[in-house]
């Protein structure tokens, strides 16, 4: 049975946790494919709320085991302590397999991220602190410690003992901060947190494959989302990984012949966190109502999210970049009791359309939306169990942002719950 990967098309916190939630039900693994623990995704079951940040979105399925990919970045005292936290309230980890192929990420990543932010200046990216583009740019620079290392002590402290002397000379000379001991380090990762997340080290390739050879369900879930990757985002105000359905397949080593299908998750109105170009930011009351009526704050890190219309040119370029087979749209409700709602369908520059995402992001940073209104709708969408319980408005936002997409909207999220949703055949 070919992979089902789930993608975030804007610039994140699309409610990607509600719908790999949703879909992970029929799912035989859940796979994590990139990012660490700067994702945060809530999933609200049965009215409790649950908050993950690094495992994967099935393990509230006692059929489903949930994967961490090589693609991950992974803080071992992060990753227990959200196993402990869902284990206090009755959560099952025991399946969590997380590959030795992922990186760890270290005491020095948070100290290099927190002082790169700072010495930027009002240029900073607003990254959320956790490491994440140290990490990254340490397994492309091949000094990285795996997973697995924490298996093998004596490696471990090998390499270790270099990076180490290199982070400490960097942190002193560059930025003025206090050196790193290396043996409390040692000591922490390899007395303390090795021997807990040692039973969780697997084969996660050789797994996925035998699921996929087994004819089982297997869903590749992203984190982050197609504008805040590395190389299609708005770079340098991105993540430091790969989002985009491409990173599925580097992130988890399944090959692309083995996806077929591609659901990409949509806002129904956008947010951003941190820096960088937004055509479609609003300000004011309606940016205020938007934030209070989505809870628009970081699951993790309590930021409020910048807000603004859809923006179609986006949700078109991610459809293409990612070979998205179907939107998934969230968070529909929100949009309630407005008298129109807008959407983006090009950009002017200057006089000039613009109906993609201009290459050149001087330009991005420029464009002005070119709207189209829609008609909002009155009604409180939260109890709809149909789609024929959408008012027309509703059902016409909808299959606007299809047409405009290219990509058919198959279902609508019309609140928080796990079954707050409508099928939609557009
Ligand atoms: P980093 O991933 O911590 O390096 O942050 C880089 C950029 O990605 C910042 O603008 C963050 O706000 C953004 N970012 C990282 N993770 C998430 C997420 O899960 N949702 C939304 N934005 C995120």
């Amino acid at each position: 049975m070919p992979a089902t990967v789930v993608v975030g098309t804007q610039w994140g916190d699309e409610g990607k946790g509600k719908l790999t939630d949703l879909l992970a039900k029929d799912m035989r693994l859940v796979v994590r494919y990139q990012g660490g623990h700067n994702a945060g995704h809530t999933i609200v079951v049965g009215g409790e709320s649950f908050a993950l940040q690094l495992v994967p979105s099935g393990v509230l399925y006692p059929s489903t085991v949930p994967v961490i990919g090589n693609g991950v970045v992974v803080d071992p005292s992060v990753l227990l302590a959200e196993c402990d936290a869902l284990e206090a309230r009755g959560v099952d980890t025991s399946r969590l397999v997380v590959s030795g192929n992922a990186h760890l990420i270290m005491p020095y990543h948070y100290e290099l991220d927190r002082a790169t932010e700072r010495s930027l200046g009002r240029n900073k990216l607003g990254t959320t602190k956790r490491g994440i583009g140290p990490a990254y740019a340490d397994k492309a620079a091949r000094i990285g410690l795996r997973v697995q290392d924490l298996l093998d002590p004596k490696i471990f402290r090998q390499k270790l003992e270099v990076v180490v002397r290199e982070k400490n000379a960097v942190l002193a000379k560059v930025y003025n901060r206090l050196a790193l001991d290396e043996d409390e380090i040692a000591r922490r990762y390899l007395d303390e947190l090795a021997p807990r997340i040692a039973p969780m080290i697997g084969d996660s390739v050789g797994i996925v494959h035998d699921a996929l050879d087994a004819g089982e369900n297997v869903m590749l879930e992203g984190a982050q989302a197609t504008f805040l990757d590395l190389d299609h985002g708005t770079y340098p105000y991105v993540t430091s990984s790969n989002p985009t359905a491409g990173g599925a397949c580097v992130g988890t080593g399944v090959g692309p012949r083995d996806v077929d299908r591609v659901v990409g998750i949509a806002k129904a109105y956008i947010t951003r966190v941190g820096a960088g170009p937004f055509p479609t930011e609003l300000d004011g009351e309606l940016a205020d109502l938007l934030v209070e009526r989505g809870h628009e704050y970081g699951t993790n890190t309590g930021r409020r999210r910048r807000p603004g219309w859809l923006d179609l040119v986006m949700l078109r370029h991610a459809v293409r970049v990612n070979s998205v087979s179907e939107i998934a749209l969230t968070k529909l409700d929100v949009l309630s009791k407005l008298e129109v709602v807008k959407v983006c369908v090009a950009y002017d520059d200057g006089g000039r359309r613009l109906d993609r995402v201009p290459y050149h992001q001087s330009v991005l940073h420029r464009v002005v939306p070119v709207y189209e209104e829609l008609p909002g709708w009155e009604e409180d969408l939260s109890a709809a169990t149909s789609i024929t319980d959408l008012p027309r408005a509703a059902r016409d936002y909808i299959a606007c942002i299809a047409d405009h997409a290219g990509a058919p909207v198959s279902l609508a999220g019309v609140g928080p719950g796990r079954e707050q949703y409508v099928h939609v055949a557009s």
